[in-house]
């Protein structure tokens, strides 16, 4: 007697081949436009799936993770964040979550490097003064940046996406320090050359260039608050390609705003898409639409990692990439 296909819910468009290939091996209901499903669609997929495939833009809270029922089993999360996700609730309710890592590593350090050379080298102010036709020329004085060879690049976090940065950012001379909750084994930190910091006052406080690389949980919420921020030198950048709750994003505003902190480069926001609007009028500032991972290969990694998730799941074992409350 054949096995009955497991059903499962995606909850946003997914790249065609991977939305293919989980339409031949389960019940698969996918979505026909792009947009994020509503709350009332999200409570009607989590009460009729044994699997829900969401994504960052879904707020999967122990309210609707109550509402599932017995048939949910597991939330085969389509990226690396799970902050969107109440896990505790998942547990008790014994419904698995899984994600993607590894496959947007090297995709967000690269994004992570380009913001540190976009604000340091003043890429916008360029861009917007070709766009507007003003170039009169090359000028001895004109545009100047900062060069980044020789600066202290300081990591807030450093698990696979920091090591990520640590590495290029070594290839572009930069002296590499880091905070993150467990020091680093000695063969890794020496492999990269980096010095670690337990105290992040301390290490703030010293820096060029601060890069968050850390996930959101409820212990790194505001974790750059306003004193913190206070703490950075003057001439400091701050690029966070991680999630936007690290940084308070009101106080980040008011000190680029003073000059307090020279510049920043943001892939992420506190609140989603509600952008403080006033850090949209500043030049000293790169913003990016949450785009760090954005590439078409890491997107179908990311799919094919949500299928070997299921798979395995289906197949009577752990999803290979469960995610485990302690882990985070
Ligand atoms: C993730 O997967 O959590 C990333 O933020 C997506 O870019």
């Amino acid at each position: 007697m054949s096995k009955q296909r497991l059903s499962v819910v995606v909850t946003r468009r997914l790249p065609e081949v991977v939305e293919t290939r989980l339409s031949e091996l389960f019940d698969v209901r996918l979505r026909d436009d792009d947009t994020p499903m509503t709350r009332s669609e999200l409570s009607d997929a989590i009460k009729t799936c044994d699997v829900l495939v969401p994504t960052l833009t879904d707020v999967i809270d122990n309210a609707l993770i109550a509402q599932a029922g017995d048939r949910l089993k597991l939330i085969a999360n389509y990226g690396a964040g799970v902050d969107h996700i109440d896990m505790a609730t998942a547990r008790q309710n014994g419904v698995l979550v899984s994600n993607t890592p590894g496959v947007l590593t090297d995709d967000t350090a690269d994004m992570t490097m380009a913001l540190i050379l976009a604000v340091t080298r003043r890429m916008p102010e360029g861009m917007a003064q070709m766009q507007r036709g003003e170039w009169t020329g090359w000028a001895p004085n004109a545009l100047l940046g900062g060069r980044i060879s020789g600066r202290r690049l300081g990591i807030l976090g450093m698990g696979r996406i920091g090591q990520a940065v640590a590495r290029r950012a070594a290839a572009f001379g930069m002296q590499i320090h880091y905070h993150n909750r467990k020091r680093l084994r000695p063969e890794i930190e020496s492999e990269l050359q980096a010095t670690y910091w337990e105290s992040l006052d301390q290490m703030v406080a010293r820096m060029d260039v601060l890069s968050i690389n850390c996930p959101h949980t409820p212990s790194t919420f505001h974790l750059m608050n306003a004193r913190r921020l206070k703490l950075m030198k003057p001439d400091a950048v701050l690029v966070n390609t991680s999630r936007g709750e690290v940084v308070d994003e009101n106080a980040l505003t008011r000190m680029l705003r003073s000059g307090d902190i020279k510049g920043a480069g943001l892939d992420v926001y506190e609140h989603g898409v509600e952008i403080n609007p006033r850090l949209r009028e500043l030049s000293n500032v790169v913003l990016l639409p949450h785009m760090g991972s954005a590439t078409l290969e890491g997107r179908v990694e990311m799919g094919e990692k949500v299928i070997i998730n299921i798979k395995t799941f289906n197949d009577g074992h752990r999803p290979p990439d469960q995610v485990v409350p302690a882990m985070l």
